[in-house]
This record gives C-alpha cells, sequence and structure tokens, in this order.
C-alpha cells in the first residue's frame, strides 16, 4: 500500500513538473552559475569542473615551439552548465560565466626524442598523461568593472593536484590583454573550441 501511495505521489509530481514545463526549465532561466569568493576577494577553486560542458583541447607541444612552450601540456577547457546553455542560446556569454582551463601532461612513454610524441599501440602521437594545473576566467562587471570587458582571470597553480584552493585576479596585462586582442568570441578564444564553434553555428 505504501509502494502503491508512493508511486502515485511520484506520478502526480511528474505530471504537474510537465505541466510546469519541468524541473530542466527551471535550471535553464539561470544565466551562470557565478564563482564563489573570499571575504578578501579572491576566488574560490570551482567544484565538480570536470563535469561542465567540455568544448575543446589545445596542444602547443615544445617540439613545435623550440623545445619551450609556454604551456607544452593539452588544453582542456570546459564551460559552466547554465553559462554554456546561455551562450548555446543567446551567442553571448552571461554575466557570472566561468570557463576553466586544465593543463594535462603530453605522456611519457619511450617519447621520440625529435618530436616528443609518445609510443603508444595506435602508432607514435600525443597522448593524455596528468593533470598539471588549472587556470580560471570569471565575467563579472560588477566585481571586476576595471577589467576589459569584465573578464577577470586566475591561476590555481601550474603544478600536479592539490591545486591551490583560493586565486587572486591577475593584472590584466598579464592575461586579459592578450585575450581581448586575439579571442574571436567576446575574450574566449572560440576559434579553438569545435564545440563552441557548433553551439553558436559559426
Ligand atoms: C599571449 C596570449 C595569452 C596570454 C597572455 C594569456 N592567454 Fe589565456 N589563452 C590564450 C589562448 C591562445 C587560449 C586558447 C586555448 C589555449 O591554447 O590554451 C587561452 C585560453 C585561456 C582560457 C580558456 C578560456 C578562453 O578564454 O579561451 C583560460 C581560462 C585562460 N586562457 C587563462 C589565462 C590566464 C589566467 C592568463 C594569465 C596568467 C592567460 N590566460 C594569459 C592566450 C593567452
Amino acid at each position: 500500500m505504501r509502494t502503491l501511495t508512493y508511486l502515485i505521489t511520484g506520478a502526480f509530481a511528474a505530471s504537474v513538473l510537465a505541466a510546469c514545463g519541468g524541473s530542466a526549465e527551471a535550471t535553464k532561466s539561470v544565466d551562470a552559475v557565478p564563482a564563489v569568493f573570499t571575504d578578501s576577494g579572491a576566488v574560490k577553486i570551482p567544484q565538480n569542473y570536470r563535469e561542465w560542458v567540455y568544448v575543446g583541447t589545445p596542444l602547443t607541444p615544445n617540439a613545435l615551439n623550440g623545445g619551450a612552450a609556454p604551456f607544452p601540456e593539452f588544453h582542456n577547457v570546459y564551460v559552466e552548465t547554465n553559462a554554456y546553455k546561455h551562450f548555446e542560446r543567446t551567442g553571448k556569454w552571461a554575466e557570472g560565466t566561468q570557463i576553466v582551463k586544465e593543463l594535462v601532461s603530453v605522456r611519457e612513454n619511450n617519447n621520440d626524442p625529435e618530436t616528443g610524441a609518445s609510443a603508444e599501440v595506435s602508432g607514435l602521437g600525443y597522448m593524455m598523461g596528468e593533470f598539471i594545473g588549472l587556470e580560471l576566467t570569471v565575467k563579472d562587471n560588477d566585481r571586476f568593472g576595471d577589467q576589459p570587458g569584465g573578464w577577470a582571470y586566475f591561476s590555481f597553480g601550474h603544478k600536479p593536484e592539490p591545486y591551490n584552493t583560493t586565486a587572486e585576479a591577475f593584472p590584466s596585462e598579464a592575461c586579459n590583454a592578450c585575450h581581448e586582442t586575439n579571442a574571436e568570441t567576446d575574450f574566449v578564444f572560440s576559434q579553438f573550441y569545435p564545440v563552441i564553434r557548433a553551439a553558436n553555428g559559426t
């Protein structure tokens, strides 16, 4: 009897949700889940960012950069899910948008001395090794009105986990300026992210 009551209640709740557009619709109306800041204004490391929308992985290996690329690792980029959905609908980055870039080393396995590629069963190539750094950008014109476009840039360390738990914003000339000049979609390098290009139809 008890089970039956639950079943009926569950079915009723589901039909009410469906009639109101469902809980997924309610989530969608939040344009972006904002970053969390400490009282002193440092940003806290985002939680569960590997479950955000993964948009692409640029790679600038040492072998193609005179042996010393500034970031020789893979750059895995994830956009906070609600901000991604907002971008998909509007082609614009909402206030509060968070995007992370996680650095992943190139796997070490009998690496070819000329190319740095690892030797694997599928051939010579660049395979992912270990997590080795985390950066974040946040668009927030209320908090960062002094930064062009309202975009602030942070690093939780260029090192293996555990990463730093908080980070201070960089001065705009350190990060923001290159993004402002070279990135395709409002300071974001969407030209390198096939998932974003597909979402936006560009
Ligand atoms: C010389 C240009 C340049 C500078 C300076 C720069 N970046 Fe970037 N950034 C890029 C490029 C190019 C990408 C595209 C992905 C890639 O290759 O890593 C990128 C991507 C990113 C992303 C992913 C989201 C996006 O906008 O595409 C984050 C986060 C990021 N950078 C953080 C930083 C931080 C933090 C700094 C300062 C410490 C910084 N960047 C300085 C060129 C730059």
